[in-house]
This record gives structure tokens, sequence and C-alpha cells, in this order.
């Protein structure tokens, strides 16, 4: 990053940028979170209006009725679709940072989550977008950044359950190699197009959208035993009827468990025999999908052929990978960053 005044002081910065919301943490104590989400007015009326010309997260949603709206993210990796999204990823990215307040004089390291097991050229290709925004950045894997902030470095399991993606990881007290982590692609977004088409086709008359599914699901998400009946006013043919979908909620949240539970058999292999007993005693559940009533008891449930199982939930599931994105920026002087992940200096 290119300014003429000396850089005397540290910025560092932990971020996590989500499929659907990006949080960002600072060693000055900053701690923001933002849809991710852009949006650039339709026309010159869209600007006027916003006197800006781009908006972010909730702010852009609210305007969409004048906003053409980019997720440039997808399955928690960048979207190579057009150059439009890759750069909305880079506005989205300048602005998060710009929230953490950044000085002329700072020299702006961050530590960005990926999923488990992106690719080589996901990670060159979010490491191009942060040039010219920070100094130094370096890329490593969501589950890992989770498993650091909890001090949870050998003989555990995390899973992380996002919007675009679940990554487990194996954490077994050295840098996650490809063998100890994946990614599946069934996650929070895909038991919300589940649940939209249960609803649709169980009620013809209710207008239904992944979206609203996605709230509803927030709200009244379960597997495994209903803790009560789901019922939801939803507007059929335009007027409020109350609906019971607790069915339609069940099938649809479970949707995701099974390969989940075949995710974590295939990772307690990588485990020395000795070592497996005390991994099954340290599985997390992370991300904002741990927060589906049940799952930690249907996850252990399903692990019951392997003994004695315990399945506990991170206390934070909006900001637990970015603390631990921050808290490894914090202890690991930038000079060894190289070292241990791929990193880019701007
Ligand atoms: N109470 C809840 N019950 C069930 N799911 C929830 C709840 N709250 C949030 N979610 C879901 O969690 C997901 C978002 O989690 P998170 O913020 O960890 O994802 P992300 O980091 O943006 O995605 P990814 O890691 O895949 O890029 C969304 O699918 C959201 O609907
Ligand atoms: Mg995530």
């Amino acid at each position: 990053m290119e300014t003429s005044q000396a850089k005397t002081r540290k910025l560092l910065l932990g971020i996590d940028l989500g499929t659907s919301r990006t949080v960002v943490m600072s060693n000055r104590g900053a701690k923001a979170m933002v849809r991710s989400v852009v949006g650039y007015p339709k026309d010159i009326i869209g600007v006027k209006i916003l006197n800006r010309t781009s908006s972010f997260g909730d702010d852009a949603l609210n305007k969409r009725s004048y906003m053409n709206l980019f997720f440039p993210l997808r399955d928690g990796v960048l979207k190579e679709a057009s150059e439009r999204d890759t750069e909305a990823a880079r506005e989205l990215l300048q602005h998060v940072i710009s929230l953490a307040d950044p000085k002329p004089e700072d020299e702006i390291c961050c530590i960005l989550g990926v999923p488990a097991r992106a690719s080589q050229s996901n990670k060159n290709q979010l490491l191009k977008i942060t040039d010219g925004l920070v100094d130094l950045a370096m890329v490593i894997s969501e589950p890992f950044m989770v498993a650091y902030g909890l001090n949870k470095l050998t003989n555990a399991i995390i899973i992380d359950i996002g919007a675009g993606t679940v990554d487990i990881c194996a954490m077994r007290g050295t840098i996650p190699a490809a063998e100890d982590q994946l990614s599946l692609l069934k996650a929070g977004n895909f038991i919300n197009e589940v649940l939209s088409n249960a609803i649709g086709q169980a009620y013809p008359d209710v207008q239904m959208n992944p979206l609203l599914a996605e709230r509803i699901k927030e709200q009244h998400g379960f597997v495994g035993e209903p803790p009560g009946k789901a019922v939801v006013t939803l507007r059929s043919a335009g007027k409020p009827v109350p609906h019971d979908l607790t069915g339609e909620l069940r099938s649809a949240c479970e949707a995701i468990v099974p390969e989940i539970l075949e995710g974590v058999k295939q990772l307690i292999t990588v485990f020395d025999p000795e070592d497996q007993e005390e991994a099954l005693r340290n599985v997390i559940l992370a991300g904002g999908g741990s927060r589906l009533h049940g799952l930690d008891v249907m996850v252990a449930e399903g692990l019951r052929d392997y003994g004695e199982v315990s399945v506990s939930r991170v206390s934070d599931p909006d900001h637990a990978g970015c603390a631990g994105a921050l808290k490894l920026a914090t202890e690991l002087p930038a000079e060894y960053w190289s070292q241990v992940g791929d990193t880019s200096r701007g």
C-alpha cells in the first residue's frame, strides 16, 4: 500500500469474509459485522437519493428497490462470474476495513478466513483483492480460526456451519493439512432452499422464497424432537394465516446432517487411534447454523457407535472465527505469517 507517510503502528485485523455476513475485529477493539452484500444505485436518481455510489449490508438490502445488489461470495469463496462481483468483493472488504478505523500511519496486517478446502486459485484471488487495501494479508482456513480462538489446537473436531459451506476440521496440534479438513456445500443456504420448496409445495397459495424461509428457519429451526409446534403466520393469497410448519422445518434442517456425520466419521480416522477418544469428546459446533435447536444432540447420537462423544457449541457463533483470526494475528509476529499460510504484501 502506498502512502507518503511512514507507517509507524501496526493495525491488526481478523476478518471473516462469509457468504452471508462479514465480520471484522481489530487489536484496538473495533468489532463490526455487515451482511455480505453490496448495492449500486440502478441509475442517477438512486445516486442522488443515496448521495453515494455504493452501499453495504442491511442498508443496501433496505434500498433494494433502487439498487442492483451483488452478493460477492458464493459457497464461501469469491464468485468469479463477473468483474463486477470481484469489484463488489473488493469494495466490501474496503468497507469493513474502514469500520476498523485505520489511520494513515497504520501498517495494516490482516488475517482472512477461507473455507477449509478453498482451492489455491480461490486463495490467490482473495489475496489479490486485498492488494492496495492492506499492507500484509494472510488467508487461513475458517474452522482453524475457530479452533485457534478457542485454544482447541489438539484432539478436537470443529464443525463450522455457515451459509455456503459446512467446514469440518480435525485439529492435531499442527496447521491443518488438506487431509485434515473438508468442506460440504449443503449448509445454511441449502436448508433455506429446501424449506422454501417444501412450504411452497405444501401450501401453494403461500408466497414463499428462500429469504423468507431463512427468517423462519432462524426463528424456529430445529432437528430431532420438535421443541414445540412451529406455527408461523404466512400470507395466503394476501391474507395472514397461521401455518404449522413443524414437519417442513424438521426435514429441511435435518437435510444437512447426514453429510456432516459422514464427514466427521471420515476425519476421525486421521487421528492416531489413541487420540480418537479425546477428539470425540471435543466436537465443537460453530457458525450461524450451530444455533439449530437439537443439532448437538443429533450429532452426538449419530456418532453413538464410536463410544463416548461430547458435542458443544461456541458461545458466540457470529464472532468465534473472526476472534480466532485476530488472536492469531496478535500472537504470531508478522514475519512468520508466510510460514503459516498463504500471504501477500500490498
Ligand atoms: N438461529 C439460527 N438457526 C439456524 N440457522 C441460523 C440461525 N442463525 C443463523 N443461522 C444461519 O447461519 C448461516 C450463517 O452463518 P455464518 O454467519 O456462520 O455463515 P457465513 O460465515 O456467512 O457463511 P460461510 O462460512 O459458509 O461463508 C445462515 O445460513 C443463517 O441462516
Ligand atoms: Mg463462515
